[in-house]
């Protein structure tokens, strides 16, 4: 072996050991958890905890009751069950409202009305509200994808 070799190859080495330093430590850097305590879970999608026990949401304790939150119209239907669907019209983004005689959502600018899933009954909106899961754990609502 020369010295041309010898050199070609402790430069190769040396460029294999700092390529694999550098790759993982932007991974580490990378795929750290966000904190979970956030309300956002780290994910990027909706993961909400609401305490019903806490006066902003205690519209949710009576069937018929509902609350917005994070673009987010949570609402606690004739049967007690929750719902929560986005909260923006997708006519032309206006708030929409649950109502407990037709147990739908409705959008008080031109009338469109959804169903407690989000999916359009009545336009001139002809697209669904986006529907989110709910989990009741004792005093605690999850509102999640
Ligand atoms: S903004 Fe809701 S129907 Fe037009």
């Amino acid at each position: 072996m020369d010295r041309k070799q010898f050199m070609s190859m402790v430069g190769t080495g040396i460029g294999a050991i700092i390529l694999q330093q550098c790759l993982s430590g932007c991974k580490n850097e990378k795929d750290d958890p966000v904190d979970p305590g956030s309300g956002n879970g780290g994910t990027g999608g909706v993961n909400l905890s609401l305490d019903l026990t806490n006066a902003t949401y205690s519209k949710l304790a009576i069937n018929g009751g509902y609350v917005y939150t994070n673009g987010i119209i949570v609402a606690r239907t004739n049967a007690g069950t929750y719902i929560a669907v986005s909260q923006a019209c997708t006519h032309q983004g206006v708030s929409v409202e649950y109502r407990t005689g037709t147990n739908d959502l409705y959008c008080p600018a031109h009338g469109s009305r959804f169903s407690t899933t989000g999916s359009v009954v009545q336009g001139p909106a002809n697209a669904a509200l986006k529907q989110y899961k709910t989990e009741l754990t004792g005093t605690t609502l999850r509102v999640f994808e």
